[in-house]
């Protein structure tokens, strides 16, 4: 172990060092307060090590992302997300009868408690499907309650992938006016969600292989980010000993916002606005570039990613191979390889680094998919689940851990005495 020396008004400090597997170095500050009284402050925590993590590996400035060690890449090219889903909650890829074990877990806990349905006559037509699964999610808690037993874990965690992706349907279903679909147990995870959102009593529903692979791809490139916004907000609400489903719930609130996941929403919602306003995509980087306007390239720019996104990248190589399978042609993805060209040869985003997301060709795939736009983080939040889940078990198993609770900079008034209301 090595160290680092801090200065602090004339007098020196050593703070232990830890280097991770891949060689990033992290200075440890956990004694810095009771030896100098001072805090470190990085709002954003864009310097700030939570937790020591062996699910997820990220090079922002060298574009490398592996889950467990393997390449996002050949994960999205030779694996199934629920092979995905395994590997991450459980460290290793399963073997095939660990595998058949999972996929057969996964089916059998699908269907919903019949009095959960009912919930869904609570909520408007026009609620946001978000706020519908972080809600269902947290009443699941309800009718599984929590226990820190290994077992009990484990089921909760099957209950929760398998579930989740139900109610994500049925909250659809709802927006729409029509049935709930029931799972099918003779159907892969994916084709299930398939056949659940897609489906209709009146006529037989026959899942479209391309469509099937797409969602495993999109699902795989989705499943973990280390600690990203969402990821954390798990991480901080399991740190106080809350259970599986009220910590995740939490990850998906997280998840709603534009700045996050929300973002592949807005990215097909600037893509129409930029279409409708006469296709002018000079306009709109002008617009980004302004600092006197609000608006922002949505899709683009992210906190670790500072060469190119891995995820964007295949996900635009896939956009083309899906929509042509499909036999769609949509003008929103010549929009937006039309708008990354022109960002990109600019120097604003040059000199920030700022490139596409995972989020910028998302939307268009989930289009010709047939997915309405308003459940495009819904399905973020889906193939996000197992990271959340391997976390908030890494979390819990890890003797280590403490409740998370930052210190601030206090920059309020300083002691006065109470004034009566009279007086004010
Ligand atoms: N459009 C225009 N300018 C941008 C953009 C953008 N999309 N993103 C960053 N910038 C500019 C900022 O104005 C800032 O400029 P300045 O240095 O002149 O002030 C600089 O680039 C750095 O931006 P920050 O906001 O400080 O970067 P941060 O790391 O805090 O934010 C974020 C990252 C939130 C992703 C940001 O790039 C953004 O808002 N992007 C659009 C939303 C989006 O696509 N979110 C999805 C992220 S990926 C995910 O969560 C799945």
């Amino acid at each position: 172990m090595g160290t680092a020396t801090l200065n602090l008004e004339g007098k020196e400090y050593e703070l232990p060092t830890v280097v991770g597997s891949e060689g990033e170095v992290g200075i440890d500050i956990a004694k810095l307060r009771s030896s100098t009284g001072a805090i470190t402050l990085d709002t954003g925590y864009g310097n700030t090590g939570a937790c020591e993590s062996a699910i997820t590996f990220i090079d922002g400035e060298k574009g490398i992302l592996r889950y467990r060690g393997y390449p996002i890449e050949q994960l999205a090219e030779r694996s199934t997300f629920t092979e995905v889903c395994y590997l991450l909650i459980h460290g290793e890829l399963p073997n095939r009868d660990q595998l058949d074990r999972f996929n057969h877990d996964l089916t059998y806990h699908s269907m919903l408690h019949e009095d959960m349905k009912k919930f869904f006559e609570g909520y408007p037509p026009s609620g946001h499907p978000m706020a519908i699964l972080s809600s269902m999610i947290a009443s699941l808690s309800t009718y599984y309650p929590g226990s820190s037993r290994d077992e009990a874990i484990e089921l909760n965690s099957i209950r929760l992938l398998s579930k989740a992706a139900t109610i994500a349907a049925f909250s659809y279903k709802k927006s729409i006016g029509q049935p709930f679909i029931y799972p099918r147990n003779d159907l892969s995870y994916t084709a299930n969600f398939m056949h659940m959102m897609f489906a209709v009593p009146a006529e037989p529903y026959m899942v479209n292989p391309v469509l099937e692979k797409a969602l495993n791809l999109l699902l795989i490139l989705h499943a973990d980010h280390e600690q990203n916004c969402s990821t954390s907000t798990v991480r901080m609400v399991g740190s106080s000993q809350a259970n599986l489903y009220a910590s995740i719930s939490a990850g998906v609130c997280a998840l709603s916002g534009p700045l996050h996941g929300g973002a592949n929403q807005r990215v097909i919602e600037m893509l129409t606005r930029i279409r409708d306003d006469g296709g002018d995509y000079q306009k709109y980087v002008r617009m980004a570039k302004d600092k006197s306007s609000e608006f922002r390239l949505m899709g683009f720019g992210h906190r670790v990613y500072k060469n190119f996104d891995p995820r964007a990248r295949l996900l635009k190589k896939h956009a083309d191979a899906v929509l042509s399978q499909l036999g769609i042609d949509d003008p929103l993805l010549e929009m937006a390889k039309n708008l990354e060209e022109v960002a990109l040869a600019d120097d604003f985003f040059v000199e920030r680094k700022l490139y596409p997301n995972v989020d910028f060709y998302s939307g268009i795939i989930y289009r010709a998919m047939g997915i309405p736009t308003n459940m495009f983080t819904v399905m973020f939040a889906l193939g996000r689940l197992p990271g959340w889940i391997a976390h908030w078990k890494e979390l819990h198993d890890d003797p280590k851990t403490r409740i998370n609770r930052p210190r601030q900079i206090y920059t309020g008034a300083t002691l006065r005495p109470f004034v009566a209301l009279g007086a004010r």
